[in-house]
């Protein structure tokens, strides 16, 4: 089986998705898999990379990038019986990468999470692992995806949508409903983008309109959302293909360190090793995880998803899940959380690896 990994990618969180591949390659199982390393680069160019798990991982602070070095370029390209990714040399006739059984678009973010990838590759005729188009695009937007939620019941935190246009007319209006509808402290988030990347806390309501310009330097539309009082659990889901119900596996925690940070953040996420940890399975009555394993599947089953997401939820004091977000493409970094759940449910890296292909070739 031919499985082409895709990875980088125009999003903010490029570096993110080339340690993520860095973690399948590690893991995928070679004797019966042929890796096809494809790299984008941040300008959207598709090249052949190395399949060198370390030229990818997030080693001591340095994020990885992919860049067009190797020169050879990759056009997907759709032939009666399938699809190839064919490798141009410049200067040289096209060769034949040769036919891709299954693509597993290991992209996070915006042009790789939301749907365009997926978008392209059921126009090619060609399996991927994962989420589809309308799931991918909903899973990516804070926004509809809060509304997805709310209307199959799910609860959600109370937030305030900036809309796309008109910020600057609208500034008094979007403060008075901030300060009337939330209470503080206040997490301001682009609708569309991942790990963090342009989030900032904010306790003191002068600081709003700078952190709402922050968020919209990823994204014009951005969310204001009430922080909740209660635990980070995560929730890894698989399956949901071919007939077969999706599966929640044990839930983890994020535990983060609040004497030297704020929240979890890009840098306690991926550089630092010291300002959060995650534990799986984290330690919750059984009943309380049972109800956040029931809250994942049905928040996988909201947006529609197939194949692999992980729902992040805040468990409050009182016992409540609120669901905060889903993520139809996790990390699979060294410290992600989707594998790590997996394990502590019984099921090996290479195994979910094996499963997810398995998935998108039924
Ligand atoms: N957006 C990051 C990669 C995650 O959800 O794990
Ligand atoms: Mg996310």
């Amino acid at each position: 089986t031919r499985v082409a990994l895709l990875f980088g990618g125009r999003s903010g969180e490029h570096a993110i998705s080339a340690a993520t591949a860095a973690g399948v390659m590690k893991a995928i199982d070679r004797e019966k898999y042929d890796v096809i390393p494809v790299g984008i680069t941040r300008s959207g160019q598709w090249v052949v990379a190395s399949d060198d798990p370390a030229r990818w991982e997030l080693a001591s602070g340095r994020l990885p990038e992919v860049t067009a070095e190797s020169g050879a370029e990759v056009v997907l390209a759709s032939s009666g019986a399938g699809t190839v990714l064919q490798v141009l040399e410049p200067g040289s006739v096209p060769s034949v990468l040769g036919e891709v059984d299954v693509v597993f678009p290991l992209l996070h973010g915006p042009f790789g999470e939301d749907g365009t990838v997926q978008g392209l590759l059921e126009l090619a005729d060609v399996r991927y692992v994962g989420a589809g188009v309308l799931a991918s695009a909903v899973g990516m937007d804070k926004h509809y995806m809060k509304l997805v939620f709310a209307g199959h019941g799910l609860a959600v935190g109370p937030h305030v949508v900036v809309p796309p246009r008109d910020w600057e007319q609208r500034r008094a209006e979007v403060l008075t409903r901030v300060q009337n509808e939330l209470k503080l402290p206040v997490f301001v988030k682009p609708a569309r983008a991942g790990s963090s990347l342009g989030v900032t806390r904010v306790d003191d309501l002068a600081d709003l309109p700078h952190a709402i310009e922050a968020a919209r330097v990823h994204d014009p539309k951005v969310l204001v959302e009430q922080g909740i009082e209660g635990r980070e659990i995560e929730c890894a889901v698989l399956g949901g293909r071919g007939g077969a119900a999706p599966r929640a596996s044990v839930p983890g925690e994020i535990v983060v360190d609040h004497e030297s940070v704020d929240f979890y953040d890009f840098e306690a996420k991926y550089l630092s090793a010291t300002q959060a940890r995650t534990q799986a399975p984290a330690d919750l009555p059984g009943e309380v995880a049972e109800k956040v394993r029931d809250v994942a599947v049905r928040a996988f089953e909201a947006v529609g998803a197939e194949g692999i997401s992980r729902v992040d939820v805040f468990v409050t004091p009182e016992g409540e899940v609120v669901v905060n977000e889903i993520n139809t493409m996790p990390g699979f970094t060294p410290i992600s959380m989707y594998p790590k759940m997996w394990e502590a449910s019984g099921l090996s890296y290479p195994d979910l690896i094996d499963e997810l292909i398995k998935l998108a070739l039924e």
